[in-house]
């Protein structure tokens, strides 16, 4: 197994990009099972959730093929309608599967995923939307079993207590789009990954209304067909590669941006008086030279600070003078960094859903385990800001959902690289 090797400590500069965005390719490579013809996919990021979801569907029966290195081609007949097991515990979005099987084929049977270190996961939202479309639910043995013969449009609230619902979202608008009559989601999730499997959707012959908005109006249609469509760039990756200017004390330009998709992270590093320019409508500049201050986050579902930067912005807090409260609102339990930013000297508690950060030390270098993407992506980002070396462990978990990230970095100035497990320092490797 490989580990990451970081020598902390160089102020990150020069241009770098973002790839596309894991969230939005992984539900589009679900989506394109609606249609018997060809899906082309382009600007695919290479990432290994993105090889799991390719094989699912090899497994299921459609025709697979990586024509480039980021694009892949789609293409399946009639399938079969069980992800088991073995495949879909993996990844757990796998289970945005149940909506183009039962819209396709009528019926669906899925391995019921588990909850995961970032905490519960339920899909009770999903099946609660897929009963109110005629559909027939049981979960026995492990699996979630729906039959949708007669699948038919509905008006379904999708809120639950922490919000809407993203891959909830993407299952109903996947089965509601060859559902006869009209489907209404009402609180539906808007975030920039449901708008662009909505956008590929209408491109392969859909009809959806309010895309981007809370409430969805799906009228069925008879086929779809084919089409090629581009993945929108990852707003997790561009946050997170501003957020590595700042904390090194650097000066990077990240092209291939939506600043639209950044707002809120923007919004946030202004108030902490960080300076982010946009320099055209896909790129910005990001610059950090240790004066900014500490600020408060709470993340929300979009347009509101996303979850999947709350780690990141505890490594930054960590290391910014001042008192910070990060308030989890999307997985309450969303700390599995906290005690591995601890170790390398992090003054950070946890009350409840919040961390409270007591900022501005100097991290040092220490061996630290990933436990889930995000997480992997703080250490990160606290290595190099880190005094000494920093070995990051389990980093198979960063090369699920971060494109060539160690490339990126080192190409920026970090030292960062990539090594067998056994070069780790007597004492450092965890005994697994
Ligand atoms: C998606 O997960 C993303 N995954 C997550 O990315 C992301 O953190 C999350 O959305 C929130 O933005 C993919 O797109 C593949 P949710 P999803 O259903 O759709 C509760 C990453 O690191 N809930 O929007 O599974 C749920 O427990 C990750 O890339 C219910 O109560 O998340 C949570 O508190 C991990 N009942 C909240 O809603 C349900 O039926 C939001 O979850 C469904 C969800």
């Amino acid at each position: 197994m490989d580990v990451i090797r970081i020598e902390g400590g160089r102020p990150l500069r020069g241009k770098t990009y973002v790839s596309g965005a894991k969230n939005a390719a992984l539900p589009i490579f679900a989506a394109s099972l609606l249609t018997d013809e060809k899906c082309v996919i382009e600007n695919v990021p290479d990432l290994s959730d993105i090889r799991f979801m390719a094989e699912i569907l090899t497994h299921l029966g459609a025709q697979v093929d990586r024509i480039k290195s980021n694009t892949w081609s789609i293409q399946s007949g009639d399938i079969k309608t069980t992800a088991p097991y073995e495949l879909v515990r993996k990844m757990r979005a796998s289970v945005c599967l149940m909506g183009p099987l039962l819209g396709k084929m009528g019926k669906a049977e899925v391995s019921f995923p588990g909850g995961c270190v970032i905490g519960p996961r339920p899909i009770d939202l999903h099946l609660k939307g897929f009963a109110k479309m005629g559909c027939d639910v049981t979960v026995d043995n492990g699996y979630v079993r729906l039959n949708g013969r007669n699948l038919k449009g509905a008006d379904i609230f999708l809120g639950g207590r922490h919000g809407s619902t993203v891959l909830g979202t993407a299952n109903l608008v996947m089965a509601a789009v060859l559902a006869p009559g009209v489907t209404n989601i009402e609180s539906a999730a808007c975030e920039p990954e449901v708008v662009d499997l909505c956008n590929m959707l209408m491109k392969m012959g859909a009809n959806i209304e309010g895309i981007g908005s809370h409430h969805l109006r799906i009228e069925g249609v008879q086929r779809l067909r084919g089409c090629t469509y581009r993945i929108i760039p990852d707003r997790i990756e561009a946050g997170t590669l501003t957020i590595a200017a700042v904390i090194t004390g650097g000066r990077i330009s990240i092209s291939g941006v939506k600043i639209d998709h950044l707002r809120a992270l923007i919004d946030k590093l202004e108030e902490a008086a960080i300076s982010v320019s946009i320099e055209s409508p896909d790129c910005i500049v990001v610059e950090g030279n240790g004066e900014h201050r500490a600020v408060d986050v709470i993340t929300l579902p979009y347009p509101g600070f996303p979850t999947d930067l709350q780690a990141q912005i505890c490594a930054l807090m960590s290391v910014t003078k001042g008192l910070s409260i990060i308030t989890e609102r999307v997985y309450p339990n969303r700390f599995m960094h906290i005690p591995e930013l601890q170790r390398m000297g992090a003054n950070i508690a946890i009350e409840g859903a919040s961390a409270i950060v007591d900022g501005g030390v100097q991290l040092s270098g220490a061996p630290v385990m990933a436990s889930d993407l995000r997480a992997s992506a703080a250490l990160i980002l606290a290595g190099l800001a880190a005094s000494n070396e920093t070995w990051v462990q389990r980093i198979y978990h960063i090369d699920r959902g971060f494109e060539k990230i160690d490339q990126k970095l080192q190409s920026l100035g970090a030292v960062i690289e990539r090594l067998e497990a056994k070069y780790m320092p007597a004492g450092f490797r965890n005994q697994e």
